[in-house]
């Protein structure tokens, strides 16, 4: 897709549809809605009155100007209240407006940057072009009714973005440039993340999951290290290789490494490293301690940690982010048979602790334990963060859009959480009191996998930090937002590729 900008007027700029956003106060009072009603002699006034359009969020209304107005037609969108907006709302904006226009086969769609205090329009910039592309997301090809229908290329070509006249300047920029780029290569890290997670378990194995992760570390120059059961065995992952055993695929842990090139021959200096851990089960069938149906339906998508950091260090290395990021990614099924972990089984992990288990269905902290004692010995990370669909109860606790965050170091959950804020993803911080870690307790190893009912996100955190150490480390439990039963603003149904967004915010921060 083509982003263009302008500073004209924007009832004369040629589109198929424009959209306007609206703020609940003074809605007719803004520059854009008055110029498109003078040119339609006042109808738009009066057409929000009469069918009540407040400008609501999520509220939109659509109108024919017939040639009355440089686009063909006209769509308001409703964005709730001037003060509560916020940058990243642009993205849901942007797709809701590419998506109303591939449905009506526009060839151009058009738009005018709101103005709130603080807009910067780089960020603006950034998030449209983020949208423009996340809201036009399809995983499709296994749909093969409709086959004209789905072979039709979106008909979106180009976004005509409106900055206002006072943005003149930024309207010519390269920084607006730098930043549509930004905004379409984050989008394209988090298109690939849904397209991770929506794939089939059949499919998308972790042996396959392995092979893309080859594939991408050779297109973005990335090192990387696959390592099978024997390798794994020999670190002594008895965790990992634990929860793998009652499955028929064979596991794979996936180490890709990003080192920033050294500038003008110089020796790079030292620089703060960064391990991204994401938790890669395949397929969580719960093991012996089989999910029910209903519970097993979505379980395919309990990888998207993995996804999440295997799509994101793609994106770093093209941002050339200064720092060396490390992506781990133990990927396993977790499945019934004759070869299963047991219940009551103790199994040994790397760092040399004991674990019995009570409950074969708590199998992520398992896999991501050894992760974490895998990359502290390989890279001594200064901040390490694990993104893994962990536990139920964190969305009982959150909701199904939140995710819950934990840690060790205050300071590096304040500046994640900040991060998160300005990536427009939500996440929370939740405790993790020592007191429950009685509930871990076991008699005759130095823990179990499961705690009690009450808690669970928080004891599945404590669980975690029994292999740490002293590495700064935040853990980022996405059980809730890794999938979205609908679609809703830049999401789609399916994965949400969440995690990347704040991820590449935090490590590449804003746009030079
Ligand atoms: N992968 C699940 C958690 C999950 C549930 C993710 C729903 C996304 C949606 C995890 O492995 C699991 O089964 N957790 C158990 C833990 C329990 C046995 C302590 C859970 O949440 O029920
Ligand atoms: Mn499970
Ligand atoms: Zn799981």
């Amino acid at each position: 897709m083509k982003f263009s900008f302008y500073t004209d007027d924007i009832a004369k700029l040629s589109s198929a549809l424009v959209g306007v956003v609206c703020f609940e106060e003074g809605l007719s009072e803004s520059p854009t809605f008055q110029s498109i009603d003078r040119a339609l002699g006042g109808i738009l006034a009066k057409l929000v009155t009469e069918e009540q359009f407040k400008g609501k969020k999520g509220q939109s209304l659509l109108l024919h100007t017939h040639g009355k107005v440089g686009a063909e037609r006209v769509l308001l969108i409703g964005a709730g209240a001037r003060k509560d907006f916020q940058p990243y709302d642009l993205r849901g904006i942007a797709a809701r407006i590419v998506r109303d226009g591939n449905k009506i086969s526009a060839q151009s769609v058009a738009m005018v940057v709101p103005y709130t205090e603080g807009t910067v329009m780089e960020r603006a910039a950034q998030f449209l072009a983020e949208g423009a592309r996340l809201g036009a997301y399809k995983f499709d090809k296994y749909l093969t009714a409709d086959k004209d229908e789905k072979d039709k290329k979106p008909a979106v070509e180009e976004f005509k973005i409106t900055l206002g006249s006072e943005n003149g300047d930024a309207a010519k920029s390269d920084t607006i440039r730098n930043a549509v780029q930004r905004g379409e290569r984050i989008a394209a890290a988090i298109a690939h993340a849904r397209d991770l997670v929506n794939e089939p378990a059949a499919e998308m194995t972790p042996k396959k999951l392995a092979e893309i992760a080859t594939r991408d570390a050779k297109q973005y120059g990335l090192e990387i290290k696959v390592l099978g059961p024997k390798e794994c065995e020999k670190l002594g992952m008895g965790m990992f290789l634990g929860v793998a055993q009652g499955s028929e695929e064979e596991p794979r842990l996936i180490h890709l490494i990003y080192r920033p090139r050294a500038v003008g021959g110089k020796a790079a200096a030292p620089r703060k490293k960064i391990a991204l851990i994401g938790k890669g089960v395949t397929f969580d069938s719960g093991g012996l301690s089989l999910k029910p149906s209903a519970g097993m339906e979505d379980m395919k998508i309990d990888m998207a940690g993995a996804a999440a950091v295997i799509s994101a260090i793609g994106a770093l290395a093209d941002l050339s982010v200064p720092f060396e990021v490390h992506a781990v990614a133990a990927c396993t099924e977790n499945m019934p048979s004759g070869k299963s972990y047991k219940l009551g089984d103790v199994l040994k992990s790397m760092n040399g602790k004991t674990v019995e288990i009570n409950n074969t269905d708590a199998e992520g902290r398992l896999t991501l334990g050894d992760a974490m004692t895998y990359i502290i010995g390989e890279a001594k990370p200064d901040e390490m963060f694990d993104f893994a669909t962990l536990t139920g109860a964190c969305m009982v606790a959150l909701g199904p859009h939140t995710a819950g965050v934990m840690g060790n170091d205050l300071s590096l959950v304040e500046r994640w959480l900040a991060a998160a804020r300005l990536a427009g993803e939500e996440m929370w911080h939740l405790p993790l009191p020592e007191k429950l870690k009685e509930q871990l307790k076991s008699d005759i190893a130095d823990m179990k996998n499961t705690g009690e009912r009450w808690g669970g996100a928080l004891t599945a955190g404590l669980f975690l930090k029994e292999f740490v150490g002293d590495t700064a480390w935040v853990h980022v439990d996405i059980a809730g937002p890794a999938s979205s039963d609908k679609e809703a603003g830049h999401l789609t149904k399916g994965g949400t590729g969440f995690g990347v967004a704040t991820i590449v915010e935090y490590l590449a921060g804003r746009p030079a």
